[in-house]
């Protein structure tokens, strides 16, 4: 089975969104989102732009990794565009194998829109089939409040708070950690 495959497609205002694996060709837009990610700052573990060597080195050890049932990645597609990207990654110690841990971004033009509902959903939902989690978990900016709300959507519940646990452009914020069993 093409590794890319359609998990879902829906509509969005009136536009089709495709959630799929990703594939190589995804590349450009990968690197030209998550640039645009650290351009307005978002609140993302990175702070530096990506070059393009950089982000297909990143993007072939996905795949790998996909591959190898390490890590499950989706994309969110619209008008051929990738819009957004999600993974839940497995522990690789056997005695937390069963706990994946969880990442989600989408450009701004994509957000509030349902699509990271969606998408996170889905991917959650193929990490339980393919990687056998039982267990996900996420750290964020304890300020983040639309990722915070949507993961509270998605089911996740807050566990922990690390005061000054995460950097921001040279400011200590708070982290905090959620937790989603499956
Ligand atoms: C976090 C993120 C993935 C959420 O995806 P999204 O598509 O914008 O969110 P959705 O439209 O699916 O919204 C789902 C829920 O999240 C909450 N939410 C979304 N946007 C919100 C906002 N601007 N303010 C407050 N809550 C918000 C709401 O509860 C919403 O449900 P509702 O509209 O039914 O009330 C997206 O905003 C994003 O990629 N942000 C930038 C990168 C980032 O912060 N990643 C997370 C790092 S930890």
């Amino acid at each position: 089975m093409a590794r890319y495959r359609i998990v879902k497609k829906f509509r969005s205002n009136g536009e089709e969104v495709i959630i799929r694996y990703p594939k190589i060709s995804d590349g450009d837009d990968l690197l030209r989102n998550i640039n645009s990610l650290v351009e307005e700052r978002a609140f993302i573990a990175l702070e530096k732009k990506q070059t393009k060597a950089g982000e297909k080195k990143w993007l072939a050890t996905l795949l790998k990794n996909v591959r190898g049932k390490k890590i499950v990645a989706l994309v969110a597609e619209i008008n051929g565009k990738v819009v957004g990207l999600s993974q839940v990654e497995k522990n690789s110690k056997d005695a937390f194998s069963h706990v994946g841990g969880f990442g989600i971004s989408l450009i701004k033009e994509a957000r509030g829109r349902h699509i990271g509902e969606r998408l996170a959903k889905a991917v959650i939902a193929e990490a339980k089939r393919v990687l056998k989690v039982r267990i996900v978990t996420l750290g964020a900016y304890a300020c983040n409040r639309p990722a915070v709300d949507c993961y509270r959507k998605c089911g996740f519940v807050k566990t922990e708070i690390m005061k000054g646990g995460i950097k921001y452009h040279g400011k200590f914020l708070d982290r905090i950690r959620m937790v989603k069993y499956l």
